[in-house]
C-alpha cells in the first residue's frame, strides 16, 4: 500500500447520501475522508459521476406551510406506491425528516424555485396524491443539490480523493468494518477508519441504456456483499417510462422527467391514442411500474421502437425543463409538433444493502445510504422524487452514527484486494439484461443469464473497468438470485411465468457464499 491515512468516517460516494454525510460528520468534528471515482462537483466537466447530478424532479417533501399535505398522506403514497414491500417505521422516519434535511441543504446554500410570493413552487409526479415536489433551476435540482453540497464540502475540513475507486472494505478478524482500501492515480491506498458509509449509488449499467451516470455499477452492492452484508429485493430495478429515444445509443441516456407530465405533458403512442387511458386512475401519473409497462404494450401494439411525450400542453416549456431540452439537443433528438421520443430505462435500484432507519448494515461498523441501501421506503417501487429525500435523511442519520463510534477502536488489519475478481464481458452482459431481466422475467431468461455468470472468467483488478465489470457481475448475480427467488409480480418486478401477486409479500435477504449469492 503506497498510501496510508487515518479517519473517523470514510465514505463511498459522493452523491447526495455521501456528502451529506461527509457534512455532517465534519460538522461535528469528525476527521472524514470521502472516495469518489469521479470528479462530480466540478460544474465544467461534461460528463458527471453522480446520479444526483443528473436528478430532474426534484424533491418530495412535505412543506410544513402547506394545508393540503400531510407526513401521513406521503406515506400513503409512498406504501402505494411500494406494492406491499414499505417498511412502515423507516418510512415515516424519513418522510418526516425531510423538511428539516432540507432546511439544512438551504443552509449548505441550495436554492430552490420560488413563485411571486416567495414559497417554494411545487410540481407532481407518478403516485404522488398532491403537488409536494420542490425543484431548483426548473428540472436542474440534482446539479444544484449536487453543486451546493460541493461547494460546502470544499469549504469544510473534508478529505476527498477525485478518481480513486474502492476496491475492497478492510475488516478485522471479529469481521468488523475497519476501513476501505483503494486504488487512485498515485497507486494503491487504504483509508482506516471506524465507520465505513457504502454511499456509491446505483447499477444502471447492468442494462445497455439507462439513465445513470457512467459509474453506476454496482460497486457499493458488490463491496458489500465481500464484506459479509446482506441484500435485499433486488429484484426491484426501476425502469422510467420515459428515457429519451435514440435509435441504437447505449450508455447514458437523458431523463424526460416525470415533472413533465406533472405540468401538463402526455403520452401518446405512434398512433396518437393514449398510452394509459384505462390503465389506472391516475392516467399518465400512476405509478412508475405501471407507466412503464402500459409503454411497453403501447409499443407492442404500435410495432414502434417508442411512444412520445407530448409537451404541446406545457407552459413556458423552454424555461421550465432547460435539462430535458439540453439533453434532446445534445443528442441530435428532434421534437416534432411538441412530441419527444421516448422509452422506458433503467433508472434506480428500489433494493439494495439491507440497512436499520440508521444506515447500519449487519457489518459492525458498515453503513450504507442513498440508492446503494435498502432502507424498506421504496419496496417494491420507489415512489417519484423519494430518492433525493432518502439520501438527506439517511447521509445525515448515518453521520449521528458515525459520531457515536468515533472512539471504537481499529486494528491494524491487512488490506486485502483480491488479486483476481469473476467478470463477465460488459456489453454481453448488458445485451442478455436488457433482454431477459428487464420489465419482462421469466425462468428461462433468468437460467440464461445464470449460464454466462457460470461461465464469467477471473479478471485481474488493475484498472477501473476491471473493478467496474467484477462489481457488475456480482450484482447480476444477486439481482438474478432475487428476481427468480420471486415467483410472483409486484411492483417493478413482473414474471411473465408467475403473472400475479403472491398472497402475502416478504423481503429476503441475500448473502454471498462461496462465490454464489444465496437467501
Ligand atoms: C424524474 O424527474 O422523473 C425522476 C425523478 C425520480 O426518479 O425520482
Amino acid at each position: 500500500m503506497s498510501a496510508e491515512i487515518r479517519a473517523d468516517l470514510v465514505v463511498v460516494g459522493a452523491g447526495v447520501a455521501g456528502l451529506t454525510a461527509a457534512l455532517t460528520a465534519a460538522e461535528a468534528g469528525l476527521r472524514v475522508v470521502v472516495l469518489n471515482k469521479g470528479r462530480s462537483w466540478r460544474p465544467e466537466e461534461r460528463e458527471q459521476s453522480t446520479s444526483t447530478f443528473y436528478a430532474q424532479g426534484g424533491i418530495a417533501v412535505v412543506l410544513p406551510d402547506d394545508p393540503g399535505d400531510s407526513v401521513a398522506l406521503h406515506v400513503q403514497d409512498t406504501v402505494t406506491a411500494g406494492a406491499g414491500l414499505t417498511a412502515a417505521g423507516p418510512t415515516e422516519q424519513i418522510v418526516a425528516g425531510g423538511w428539516p434535511a432540507v432546511r439544512r441543504l438551504v443552509d449548505w446554500g441550495a436554492r430552490f424555485d420560488t413563485g411571486a410570493d416567495g414559497r417554494y413552487l411545487r410540481t407532481r409526479e407518478g403516485g404522488h396524491s398532491v403537488r409536494r415536489i420542490i425543484h431548483a433551476g426548473g428540472d436542474a435540482t440534482g446539479a444544484q443539490v449536487q453543486a451546493a453540497l460541493g461547494a460546502a464540502v470544499a469549504r469544510a475540513q473534508i478529505t476527498v480523493l477525485d478518481e480513486a475507486r474502492a476496491t475492497a472494505v478492510v475488516t478485522a478478524p471479529d469481521g468488523a468494518a475497519v476501513g476501505v482500501s483503494y486504488a487512485d492515480a498515485a497507486g494503491d491506498g487504504v483509508v482506516r477508519a471506524p465507520t465505513v458509509l457504502l454511499a456509491a449509488g446505483g447499477v444502471g449499467h447492468l442494462y445497455a441504456a439507462t439513465t445513470n451516470p457512467a459509474g453506476a455499477t454496482g460497486d457499493g452492492i458488490a463491496l458489500a456483499l465481500e464484506a459479509g452484508a446482506a441484500v435485499a429485493d433486488l429484484e426491484f430495478v426501476q425502469f422510467h417510462p420515459t428515457m429519451l429515444y435514440v435509435p441504437g445509443a447505449r450508455g447514458r441516456r437523458t431523463l424526460v422527467s416525470e415533472a413533465l407530465r406533472g405540468e401538463g405533458g402526455r403520452l401518446v403512442d405512434a398512433d396518437g391514442h393514449s398510452v394509459t387511458r384505462g390503465v389506472h386512475p391516475l392516467g399518465d401519473l400512476a405509478p412508475r411500474d405501471v407507466v412503464a409497462r402500459a409503454v411497453t404494450a403501447a409499443m407492442e401494439r404500435t410495432g414502434a421502437p417508442c411512444v412520445y411525450l407530448d409537451a404541446g400542453a406545457i407552459d413556458d416549456f423552454e424555461n421550465r425543463f432547460p435539462t430535458v431540452l439540453a439533453g434532446v439537443r445534445a443528442a441530435g433528438v428532434r421534437i416534432d409538433d411538441g412530441r419527444l421520443p421516448v422509452v422506458p430505462g433503467a433508472h434506480y435500484l428500489c433494493g439494495g444493502v439491507v440497512t436499520d432507519a440508521h444506515g447500519r448494515t449487519g457489518v459492525a461498523g458498515l453503513l450504507a445510504a442513498g440508492e446503494v441501501a435498502r432502507t424498506g421506503l421504496h419496496g417494491a417501487n420507489r415512489l417519484a422524487s423519494n430518492s433525493l429525500l432518502e439520501g438527506l435523511v439517511m447521509g445525515w442519520r448515518a453521520a449521528e452514527i458515525a459520531v457515536a463510534r468515533r472512539s471504537v477502536p481499529v486494528p491494524a488489519a491487512p488490506a486485502e484486494v483480491p488479486a483476481e475478481r469473476p467478470a463477465a464481458e460488459r456489453g454481453v452482459l448488458q445485451d442478455l439484461m436488457s433482454a431477459r431481466v428487464a420489465l419482462r422475467r421469466d425462468a428461462d431468461g433468468l437460467a440464461a443469464v445464470v449460464k454466462v455468470l457460470d461461465a464469467a472468467p477471473g479478471r485481474p483488478q488493475r484498472e477501473r473497468p476491471d473493478t467496474e465489470d467484477a462489481a457488475l457481475t456480482l450484482t447480476a448475480r444477486a439481482v438474478v438470485a432475487a428476481a427468480s427467488a420471486r415467483e410472483e409480480s409486484r411492483g417493478c418486478h413482473f414474471r411473465s411465468d408467475h403473472p400475479n401477486p403472491a398472497g402475502s409479500a416478504v423481503s429476503q435477504p441475500f448473502v454471498l457464499r462461496d462465490g454464489m449469492v444465496v437467501p
